[in-house]
């Protein structure tokens, strides 16, 4: 599988990712991940790709990408929530794989992949998933991960509103330590 963990080259295929995630969000309002009140200019995604890549470093945080054809297809990022002592062994999963890519098996690579670079860092994995988007339900627990409860009105798009699927999993080989 073309997965490895992301470069610092891999800002424009990371940029361009992320600005696709606003055409689907036109084409379909189920669409399931998160948008900003405008896009980004380069410029600007260029601070979030500088925290990501401070993560990083830091050990806050892993990010493997997808490359098909030379190009920056999908990405999986395990970020923690804030820089606190008492939440450090769980990092929060986002997956995006772009439209023309999906179903051949990149988003369990991808995951699988970011899971892996995670033993070390974090113990538990969280995520958050609306019931409209069951393919990425599956993805999920097709790798083991569970439900854990749901975040009531927790997705608003246009002014409908969908609980969230907590959904958490274990880090292969964690130990009880971070
Ligand atoms: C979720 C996402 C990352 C999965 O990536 P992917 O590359 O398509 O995933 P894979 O090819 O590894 O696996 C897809 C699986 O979903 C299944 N699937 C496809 N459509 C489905 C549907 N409507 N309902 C249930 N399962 C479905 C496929 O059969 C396959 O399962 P299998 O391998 O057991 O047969 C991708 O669809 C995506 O980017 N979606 C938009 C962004 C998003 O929703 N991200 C997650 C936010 S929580």
């Amino acid at each position: 599988m073309p997965v490895r963990g992301i470069e610092w080259g891999d800002f424009e295929g990371l940029y361009a990712l992320r600005m696709k995630r606003y055409d689907q969000i036109a084409e379909d309002p189920d669409f399931g991940m998160f948008s900003l009140p405008k896009r980004p200019t380069p410029a600007e995604y260029a601070i979030s790709f500088g925290e990501l890549h401070r993560d990083l470093l830091e050990g806050r945080g892993v990010c493997s990408v997808a490359i098909e054809e030379g190009r920056l297809v999908g990405s999986c990022s395990v970020r923690r929530h804030g820089n606190y002592l008492e939440t450090r062994h769980v990092g929060d999963l986002g997956v995006e794989v772009l439209p023309e890519f999906r179903d051949r098996g990149l988003g369990k690579a991808l995951i699988t992949h970011a899971l892996a670079a995670c033993q070390g860092r974090f113990e538990e994995v969280h995520l958050e998933v609306i019931p409209r988007n069951p393919r990425a339900r599956h993805v999920y627990e097709s790798l083991g991960f569970e439900v854990y409860g749901t975040a009531p009105r927790g997705f608003q798009r246009g002014g409908a509103y969908q609980d969230f699927i907590l959904m958490r999993k274990r880090v292969p080989g964690a130990g009880e330590g971070a």
